[in-house]
């Protein structure tokens, strides 16, 4: 997937983040996609500037200035989607092209292990206007904000993972499993619900609720999306459906580095629970909820800079509004990525930030993918997008299964010869 690691020159600048950076399995994770030249820059023969590279333990993204200084940032995963098909020639040892469905390999589907174990999880897209986030978390989208269904290839984190997701919890894909007290037959079932919303100017609107208005009530973990309509799905197209939908009254519009630009975070929420059926002595079968978890999958608006969009008017509002909320993401990030937790953690500052309460600094797995271009025209934008990152993989969360009673998949006497191999008691006698 990444190119030999880039010699790291002299003069470069250290990785931000890569001093103690904190272990994989509860800091938010960062992966990095590159992608191809816009039609543009393709035609200006805009020089690529942004390279990737694995070595030493982990992925590295690379940007060589204008002015020859070299920048390295590690990240998680670095993915490299710089087709030549988007424009210009990819340098000879340029990487093979990630495609969406290893982006979805690489991320979705670890996201979703987890989601099914009972971790509440996120997944979010952040990088400047233009970079992919919409591509990476939606794929295809019409100038209507609609999926595009037509091309297979092109469908984003979401829609596959919605599709993996009802695969894994079809019926015949779930366990017969056992109880150990009298060995009643037990079989599990998960349920899905959804909720879309986006935060435009500062409102959290309901795409899913005839766009009304949505408070965000406190509870004991952060704030959440109660107000919001909460609809249960069946299969992955019902969800696609209502995202469609949802997208029909979404703000998008025109900026001069993007013709569909997402003008408004989105935010699609997933809430899945496992219930656990058993079938008691006399026929009747009980339930029990047993895990539950939250996927909150997230395509931001884009970060801007005024002198490169050109906006004006309520552009400019809704700029300032964008650029507000990720600043303000951005200092929670600062604030939670500060080992001495000097500075005050500003989650009700914004719209965003109180709902990503949970996912930056609380009881959540969570990975940032940040999207940026590829060339020198994007030089600035894609280095503030990469320290952003950086300072986001600083981030430390408290991750936790949700969930009553869990259903055991074994008699105890198969448990309890497991426990015994597991110990390894010399001498032990084994009764069967
Ligand atoms: N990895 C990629 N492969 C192919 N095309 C891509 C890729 N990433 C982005 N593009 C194309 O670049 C254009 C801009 O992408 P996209 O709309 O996803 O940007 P965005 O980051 O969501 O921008 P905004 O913040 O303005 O909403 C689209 O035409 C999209 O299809
Ligand atoms: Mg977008």
């Amino acid at each position: 997937m990444a190119a030999a690691a880039p010699e790291p020159k002299r003069g470069d600048s250290p990785a931000p983040g890569r001093a103690a950076t904190p272990p994989p399995e509860e800091r938010v994770r960062v992966a990095i996609r590159v992608r191809p030249l816009s039609a543009k820059e393709a035609a200006d023969g805009a020089k690529l500037i942004v390279s990737t590279a694995s070595g030493g333990g982990g992925d590295f993204v690379a940007v060589d200035g204008a002015k020859g200084q070299r920048e390295r940032f590690e990240c998680d995963r670095a993915l490299w989607s710089v087709s030549p098909a988007g424009g210009g020639a990819a340098p000879a040892d340029a990487p093979p092209c990630v495609s969406q469905a290893e982006v979805y390999a690489d991320i979705g589907a670890p996201l979703l292990d987890n989601a099914l174990r009972g971790f509440n999880s996120c997944v979010l897209a952040y990088g400047q206007t233009g970079s992919g986030k919409t591509h990476t978390m939606m794929g295809g989208v019409d100038g209507h904000g609609r999926l595009q269904v037509a091309d297979p290839a092109a469908a984003g984190l979401i829609p596959r993972l919605c599709d993996d997701l009802f695969r894994r919890i079809a019926p015949a894909a779930t366990p017969l499993a056992r109880t150990t007290s009298g060995s009643r037959p037990v079989r599990l079932s998960w349920t899905v619900k959804a909720s879309y919303v986006e935060v435009y100017n500062e409102n959290v609107t309901d795409l899913l609720g005839g766009r009304k208005a949505v408070a965000l009530q406190q509870s004991s973990t952060g704030f959440d999306l109660s107000g919001a309509a909460k609809l249960p799905v069946t299969s992955a197209e019902q969800v696609l459906a209502l995202i469609a939908k949802g997208n029909e009254g979404r703000a998008t519009g025109a900026t001069s580095m993007n013709e569909h630009s997402s003008r408004s975070h989105a935010v699609v929420v997933l809430f899945l629970q496992e219930t656990m059926h058993t079938t008691q002595r006399n026929g009747a079968t009980t339930e029990q909820p047993t895990r539950s978890s939250t996927v909150k999958l997230v395509d931001l608006a884009g970060s801007e800079r005024q002198s490169d969009t050109g906006a004006t008017g309520a552009r400019l509002k809704e700029a300032n509004n964008i650029n507000k909320s990720l600043t303000t993401l951005g200092m929670v990030i600062r604030a939670l990525g500060d080992p001495k937790r000097a500075l005050p953690v500003p989650y009700r500052d914004s719209k965003l930030t109180k709902l990503l309460q949970d996912s930056f600094g609380g009881n959540s797995k969570t990975t940032m993918i940040a999207t940026v271009g590829p060339s020198v025209a994007t030089e600035q934008a894609t280095l503030s997008t990469l320290r952003y990152a950086a300072t986001a993989r600083k981030v430390v969360n408290k991750p936790k299964v949700a969930g009553g009673r869990r259903a055991r998949p074994q008699s105890s006497r198969e448990r309890r010869k497991q426990l015994l191999a597991r110990l390894h008691v010399p001498g032990q006698r084994r009764r069967e």
